[in-house]
């Protein structure tokens, strides 16, 4: 397994919705490197967000350096992957249990030189995303019930992050570890010592006073594949 960066990843729906541009630039200003983008299609999970129109703008606002990750909750995401594309995400990623092109969905990101992600809800077995890991860039396991910020984690998931972490380490890969929900100081570094290497924190980074001592925490963190 080779060493990796952290990254913490500012949720923008953690912050002010109705103001995208602003919550995405506190995430600049924060000195982090990457804004991770709930889309959410009111099927795949109970809840809507943004698209790629609102991605659009907040990519003409941010300097180019800042990478856009895009968590796709939305059915049949293979149909959608231009759009994302094309408004300025560098990263996808979608849920295996949204569709039955896996395969193809993940080689069609990388054929658009995107960086992508497959993602797991809490109840899907992380078995399912072992015959994917030598071509994808990252596994985002869901740390709560995908569709709403603020709900606390299930820290019965730090067993799949140990798991990847382990097939990381057997077959020297180096795609990163992603957690997303319920991420704080004491949850992040639980999951950073079990091989994270991407942390999303949606409220309670926006909820902190100081957004740069905040990143600069948990930027601190090591664990396994730091
Ligand atoms: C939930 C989203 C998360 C959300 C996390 O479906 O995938 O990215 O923003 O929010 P917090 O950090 O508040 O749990
Ligand atoms: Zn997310």
């Amino acid at each position: 397994m080779k060493k990796q960066k952290l990254e913490l990843e500012p949720s923008l729906i953690g912050g002010d919705l109705g103001n995208a541009i602003e919550t995405a630039r506190k995430a600049v200003a924060a000195g982090t490197n990457i804004l991770h983008l709930d889309v959410m299609d009111g099927l795949f999970v109970p809840n809507f967000t943004i698209g790629p129109d609102i991605i659009g703008r907040i990519r003409e606002n941010v300097p180019e350096h800042f990478r856009l990750d895009a968590h796709l909750m939305i059915y049949s995401p293979e149909n959608f992957i231009e759009k994302f594309v094309k408004c300025g995400c560098e990263e996808i990623t979608f849920h295996i249990e949204a569709t039955e092109e896996v395969r193809y969905t993940i080689d069609y990101i990388k054929k658009c030189n995107r960086y992508a992600g497959l993602a797991l809800k809490p109840e899907t077995p992380v078995e399912l995303v072992l015959p994917y890991l030598k071509d994808l860039d990252k596994v985002l396991i869901m740390t709560v019930e995908p569709g709403f910020g603020g709900q606390e984690f299930l820290s019965e998931m730090l067993n799949k992050v140990k798991i990847l972490a382990s097939y990381k380490k057997k077959y020297n890969l180096d795609f990163d570890i992603q957690v997303d929900g319920g991420i704080n100081y004491e949850t992040g570094l639980m999951s950073v010592k079990a091989g994270a290497t991407r942390l999303v924190c949606g409220s309670f980074f926006y909820k902190q006073k100081d957004l740069k001592a905040t990143a600069d925490k948990f930027h601190s963190f090591e664990g396994e594949a730091l």
